[in-house]
């Protein structure tokens, strides 16, 4: 099963659940073929997707028995991914089914689980010993960085103009650099070619500029993490997908501050960073025990470091004083729902849960921990939205990724 956004449904292609209207009216039935006449009802009507059989044997998905045996392993690893979630919501549907077709598209699967089975009554026996290397009360976090000083300041203070943040942009050469190609990027789409950095601010917005440039700027600090804990190039790219996905269910549902949507995004697992780049023994114990047990790393962190990734950043960011709104989206994207705005963790939550189970990066996790589907709820996302914004990060990220190269090396 597959769900299709109506501008990509094709005739021909097979429905595997019923078409209705807003009020539930019956308008074409499971099984049925769809034709022109039933795409442009269902336009008039303003359908938004409809559910279709898979096409196996089309595009040379599935043409052998070799195929049929990658697909079963990639579905496997998308179940596992996906094993404390409820697969039958209709939002994790097409995370699910989008998940499959990416991985299997891009040999992207793994062997999940534990490496050993766990013993009866296992319990992590670690928690004490670690627990007591790190007390986050005291935890000497990192200076904030003086550009972003610079950045928060210009924009917090209600008399700035363009030139202000314009100048403290200027300082650095190859961030001007960055801003010039973003805008005359497909990000931005402007339709004239912008080349100074004043342009650059007034066509995009203070705020805006200042929340964008910030985020890649902290994503540079953290740039020594030890190779053997993760690579910092797969942990950028999940957090840079996360945060183009954001902004775009962000643009999708009209909200007003998306750039303030990607830096939630792009910063959502900041935290790990701390650990991995400050408490690199703890973070091996962490993987090594998250890898052993099967356990989710989200699990394991919180039982053996005694805190977890989310309250870290919170920390951070307090200290650093980034916006509250930032802090928030970040601190609750495991618990969107508890969030002072919800709607906005929310869209941090399904991201998150879409970036990994599609495998683009990787920020150490392997099991989905938790998805709230009253966060769904009230972020009200249609699940074709949904699937249009994977579709439209994957056609993002990799141009997203070279012109961020040479600011984050
Ligand atoms: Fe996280
Ligand atoms: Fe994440």
């Amino acid at each position: 099963m597959r769900v299709v956004a109506l501008q990509n449904l094709k005739e021909g292609a097979v429905l595997s659940r019923d078409v209705r209207d807003i009020n539930g009216r019956l308008m074409l039935s499971k099984g049925q073929k769809v034709d022109a006449n039933h795409i442009r009802i269902f336009k008039i009507w303003g359908i938004p997707e409809v559910y279709t059989q898979a096409e196996e044997n089309a595009d040379g998905f599935i043409t052998s028995d070799k195929d049929v045996e990658k697909l079963a392993k990639t579905e496997h690893t998308v179940k596992m991914l996906l094993q404390n979630v409820d697969t039958h919501h209709p939002g994790i549907e097409v995370i699910y089914q989008t998940a499959v077709e990416h991985r299997y598209k891009n040999h992207l699967w793994g062997n999940y689980g534990a490496s050993q089975p766990l013993p009866k009554n296992f319990k992590l026996d670690l928690s004490s010993a670690i627990k007591s290397q790190i007390d986050f009360s005291s935890m000497p976090l990192p200076e904030v960085p003086q550009i972003i000083t610079a950045f928060t300041k210009v924009a917090n203070d209600p008399t700035s103009s363009s030139n202000d943040i314009a100048d403290v942009v200027s300082r650095s050469a190859s961030l001007s650099l960055l801003l010039l190609n973003l805008v005359n990027s497909s990000y931005y789409g402007s339709v004239s070619r912008i080349d100074t950095i004043a342009r650059a601010v007034t066509m995009v917005g203070i705020k805006e500029v200042s929340d964008l440039v910030m985020g890649i700027e902290i994503m540079r600090f953290f740039h020594k993490i030890p190779g053997d804990l993760i690579d910092v190039n797969t942990f950028r790219r999940h957090s840079l997908a996360c945060g183009l996905m954001c902004r775009i269910l962000a643009a999708h549902k009209g909200l007003q501050h998306t750039e303030r949507l990607f830096l939630s995004g792009l910063l959502h697992d900041a935290g790990r960073l701390v650990w991995y780049r400050y408490f690199a023994e703890q973070a091996k114990m962490v993987l090594y025990m998250a890898q052993k047990t099967g356990l989710a790393l989200y699990e394991v962190e919180k039982e053996c470091l005694g805190i977890s990734h989310e309250q870290i950043a919170g920390y951070l960011f307090r200290k650093w004083r980034l916006p509250f709104g930032l802090e928030n989206n970040v601190v609750y994207h495991h618990d969107p729902i508890s969030a002072p705005n919800p709607i906005e963790a929310g869209i941090v939550h399904m991201a998150d849960i879409a970036v990994n189970a599609l495998g683009l990066g990787h920020s150490g996790e392997h099991i989905i921990p938790h998805f709230d589907s009253k966060a769904w709820d009230l972020a009200a996302i249609a699940p074709g939205t949904l699937f249009t914004a994977i579709l439209q990060t994957n056609e993002q990220l990799d141009a997203m990724e070279a012109l961020l190269a040479e600011e984050w090396h």
